[in-house]
């Protein structure tokens, strides 16, 4: 079957060149025949084809291959031909260089990383480095090195997911992290002190949502340790970074506030850049706005770092990026972020 497969070929494509070197005009009638003859459904090729029913099944496979192969040789010569030789399907070909062209759709940034963009290149602008660090992180980062052991009731402030997954020491100690904080000692162990650096990232806790709660939101955490650094010098930086963000002169609140990696730690505030302080419904009318906690960094941190407490200080704070885009652009909800809404994100 193999040979009459590939004698009909060479039948088939002797009598096309027949044609074509008549050297006259190729009838499209003979061209026709020769097509019915061959390719047609009570064709040569289709009778060959037929037979492959009562082949044992390696040779319906085998022979099968064969004649698709040849049958579709035969139809792009024929194909070729008319083309060539007839002109027919040329005009199906016909591009109009004129018409204008499909515009490509564009996406555009999200209002979270263009956020976090500004905070980037503001924070650069200062000498401070960018990191990052797995949203996978061990408890030892995540709590332990912050200061807050496995029985501190400081862990209770943190609604933690914790993974059903053992580390490569075959211990349970996963969680998705509550914070960027543990970046501070990742950070400090692989570049020792002085640092400068911020750490923009994703976060995660167990929370109920609302409109000012997600289960998966941003944080931009922030480190500076150096010889004699001082709360002045964290007021300065913030002062520079909310201006920048804000594109106004933005006043900034300590108060005293608890979190065991800082000592003295702080809840921090800006001024309320809707009302510029003087009272609105977005500030509860106090004039201010609690954008996150900070501090002094603890001792114990810098120790865990690697960097030595009696000659180095420091400080960090962590800040919500969906709060300050919500700030900035006037955003009510923080569920809208994730919730792929193409009106909300259109408007970025
Ligand atoms: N990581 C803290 C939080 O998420 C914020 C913080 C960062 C506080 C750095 C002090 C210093 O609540």
């Amino acid at each position: 079957m193999q040979k009459e497969l590939e004698n009909l070929k060479k039948e088939i494509f002797t009598q096309l060149k027949e044609v074509k070197k008549e050297g006259e005009e190729i009838s499209k009638e003979v061209l026709r025949d020769l097509e019915v003859k061959f390719l047609g459904r009570k064709g040569e090729l289709s009778r060959v084809l037929r037979g492959i029913k009562d082949l044992s099944d390696q040779g319906k496979k085998e022979i099968g291959k064969l004649a698709n192969e040849i049958k579709q040789e035969v139809q792009i010569e024929f194909r070729n031909i008319k083309n060539i030789f007839l002109g027919e399907g040329r005009d199906d070909e016909f591009i109009d260089v004129s018409l204008p062209g499909e515009e490509a759709q564009k996406g555009h940034l999200h209002p979270l990383t263009l956020v976090q963009n500004e905070l980037i290149d503001l924070f650069r602008s200062m000498g401070f480095m960018i990191l990052d660090g797995p949203e996978l992180e061990s408890d030892y980062y995540c709590f332990e090195a912050l200061n807050i052991p496995a029985y501190h009731p400081a862990r209770d402030m943190q609604d933690t997911f914790y993974i059903d997954a053992k580390n490569k020491d075959g211990e349970y100690d996963l969680v998705m992290r509550t914070q960027t904080s543990p970046v501070q000692v990742r950070g400090m162990q692989k570049y020792g002190a002085p640092i400068r650096c911020i750490v923009p990232g994703r976060t995660f806790r167990c929370e109920a949502t609302d409109a000012c709660h997600e289960h998966t939101f941003h944080q931009v955490e922030g480190l500076m340790v150096d010889k004699n650094i001082s709360i002045a010098n964290f007021k300065a930086v913030l002062a520079e970074m909310f201006s920048g963000i804000f594109k106004k002169d933005v006043k900034i609140r300590l108060r005293p506030g608890y979190f065991p990696f800082v000592e003295p730690g702080f809840e921090t505030d800006i001024s309320c850049t809707i009302c510029e302080g003087v009272g609105c419904s977005s500030c509860k009318h106090s004039g201010w706005l609690e954008i996150g906690g900070s501090g002094m960094v603890h001792p114990n941190v810098l120790r865990a770092g690697n960097v030595d407490p009696d000659k180095f200080s420091g400080f960090a704070f962590g800040f919500g990026i969906e709060r300050i885009a919500m700030m900035k652009y006037g955003i009510k909800d923080i569920r809208l972020f994730q919730g792929g809404d193409l009106r909300f994100l259109e408007q970025f």
